[in-house]
């Protein structure tokens, strides 16, 4: 019986290391780096207390830790041991579970025990929603697994590892940034640790569905194109189902197991913003069923406009961390999603975008019944080492990852591939290979990098930006922080933009800061005021009035976050302050602002 290791797909080493064992090969690259809709899977959660050893000098590998040995006799002893000490919960990062962990980088062993009753005929696999940042994965006393990517899912086939009954699975996990991670060495964020995310046993039929993508065709809104992909190669049938249409579909896999078709459907309800409607999904073969619920939509471009299912739409934006700032945490859960996204729909939005890397399953399937559209991204943010070709695989492997995970999701309407990278023939090549990378996988969406080199051309008096990648996207993206980074050269009222005439542009990042319930002068940056930001927001939303190829706006940010950049003593304290809302949830003035904004936008109807 072959079971797979999955290893990431670019090398994986750690400064604790040395050599390459972990050298992972890429997985085949036509295929989906781990099953589709997990959580339409039979799966049992290994969530809950993990035990916990914290390593900061990294001995644990070298001491085999993951062997979890007791001393046996007089003379043996172990300078360490799983039972008694730290415990931590999972999903969650470690840096808001205690106040020593709280800048830990470095590090952290989790181990627990759990149960398996190994079924024949039944295939067994882990199953990690996310672990931050890189991990090797042991079972029973071998590592059997490693991956790179914080933000991305992974599993391992555990079919012939498992016990019956008792099992000990521990999670080397470790988040030191280096210079060739994505992100890298500086970020504006919070530089989480942990398994953060869901983490399970799946058992599956020996043959399984796999992989599958049916999404609405982009020139014909009546057919759906269908791909389905079995764990085996071999010839067999397939069936989709979507009941409410009346839609049985038979497909034949070939000889490597795939199998592909297009069927009209009559009077199908498509998915937007205003009408989020979802379709009961069935995947059968043999031996296998995946129920989930699937949207059906068409995003599009159209000169300067951006259509949804045919009409031009303005993106009424926001963007947010992955993070729960009144627990300080990563987000991870259903509570979590319902919260963020909650607070996004009542500023008035039909948009957001996840900054600044794939977040969890919960927040991106919750966005789909809101009626929310997703720009997705990976964190390409800064200080990305664009001539390195291992950093460039590790980049593509997280984009298929998220492609892969997330191209059912109809919410999703932007896959980003940058954010901020400044012009050069290597950031040319690396970001066209994420494009070609992402299109071999899915075209049903827009492709997008936002950037932050728009400037005010002293000789046409306007703003312009020059960076011929842009003609490589669907839709351009600026973020640009006039009234905050940059004075104002002119007035808004004659703040006139020229960038990316003929593309749908969005404004993907602006704002400024305001520590919530401080007063002061509008004219001031330095008040750190509600009243400066207030002011901040109407002088940019007067600016926007004069770009004619506005499809879109993001503010920067909804919640205040946790940012080791932003240390002023009284007005930050380890905290970006641009939010609309503050750290304990309270609307600064700004929010109104926007709210105003997206609501005579909304009654407008764009
Ligand atoms: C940048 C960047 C954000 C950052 C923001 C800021 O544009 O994209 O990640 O947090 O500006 O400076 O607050």
């Amino acid at each position: 019986m072959k079971y797979r290791f999955l290893f990431a797909a670019f090398a994986f080493f750690l400064p604790l290391v040395a050599g390459a064992e972990d050298a992972a090969s890429c997985p085949d690259a036509g295929r989906a780096p781990f099953m589709t809709n997990v959580y339409g899977r039979d799966y049992t959660l290994l969530n809950g207390k993990w035990n916990a050893i914290v390593d900061l000098y990294d001995q644990g590998r070298k001491m085999k830790v993951y062997e979890n040995r007791t001393a046996k006799s007089g003379e043996e002893f172990y300078e360490y041991s799983f039972e008694g000490g730290l415990r931590l919960n999972v999903p969650g990062d470690w840096n808001s579970q205690t106040p020593e962990l709280k800048y830990y980088e470095g590090t952290v062993w989790y181990a627990r025990h759990f149960n398996a009753a190994p079924a024949d005929g039944r295939r067994q696999f882990l199953y990690f929603g996310a672990v931050s940042y890189r991990c090797r994965v042991y079972l029973n006393g071998e590592q059997i697994a490693a991956h790179e990517g914080g933000f991305t899912p992974f599993q391992v086939e555990v079919t012939d590892r498992l016990k019956t009954g008792d099992n000990f699975v521990v999670v080397e996990v470790n988040n030191r940034r280096t210079v060739d991670a994505i992100p890298a060495l500086a970020f504006d964020w919070w530089n989480y640790g942990g398994i953060t995310r869901d983490v399970m046993l799946v058992s599956t039929p020996e043959t399984f569905v796999e992989d599958y993508f049916i999404r609405l065709d982009n020139n014909s809104p009546d057919v759906i194109n269908a791909s389905v992909t079995l764990s085996d190669a071999v010839s067999a049938a397939v069936r989709i189902e979507i009941p409410e249409l009346k839609v049985s579909q038979e497909l034949m896999t070939d000889a490597s197991g795939r199998a592909s078709a297009s069927f009209k459907v009559k009077r199908l309800q498509r998915w937007s913003p205003d009408t989020p409607k979802l379709y009961d999904v069935l995947v059968t073969s043999a031996q296998d069923t995946v129920r989930e619920q699937i949207g059906f939509r068409n995003i599009s471009v159209d000169g300067t406009q951006i259509l949804v299912n045919g009409r031009p739409t303005f993106m009424r934006s926001i963007s947010f961390h992955e993070e729960i700032p009144q627990r300080r945490g990563r987000a991870f859960s259903q509570a979590d999603a319902v919260m963020l996204l909650s607070e996004a729909q009542a500023l008035g939005v039909n948009m957001v975008r996840l900054a600044h890397y794939p977040q969890n399953e919960y927040t991106v399937r919750l966005a789909e019944k809101m009626g929310i559209i997703l720009w997705q991204e990976i964190p390409i943010w800064q200080g990305i080492d664009f001539e390195d070709d291992g950093t460039r695989a590790k980049a593509q492997g997280m984009l298929r990852e998220m492609i892969y995970r997330d191209r059912n999701r109809c919410a999703v309407g932007f896959w980003g591939v940058a954010n901020e990278t400044k012009p050069s023939d290597a950031r040319n090549a690396f970001l066209t290979s994420l494009l070609e990378t992402g299109k071999a996988i899915d075209t049903s969406r827009l492709y997008v990098a936002a950037f932050d080199l728009a400037y005010f051309d002293e000789e046409s008096r306007h703003f312009e930006m020059h960076d011929d990648f842009t003609k490589k996207l669907d839709v351009v993206a600026v973020n640009k922080y006039m009234g905050w980074y940059h004075p104002w050269p002119v007035d808004p009222t004659e703040a006139v933009w020229d960038v990316a005439q003929d593309q749908p542009l969005i404004i993907s990042e602006f704002g400024g800061e305001a520590l919530y319930g401080q007063s002061g002068d509008r004219r001031m940056a330095s008040s750190w005021s509600e009243d400066y930001q207030e002011q901040l927001y109407l002088d940019n939303l007067e600016m926007f009035r004069h770009i004619p190829n506005l499809a879109g706006v993001s503010p920067w940010v909804l919640f205040d976050f946790r940012s080791p950049y932003r240390f002023h003593p009284t007005n930050q304290e380890d905290w970006n302050r641009k939010g609309l809302v503050s750290d304990q949830g309270y609307r600064k003035k700004a929010w109104y602002i926007m709210h105003d904004y997206y609501q005579s936008i909304k009654s407008s109807g764009r």
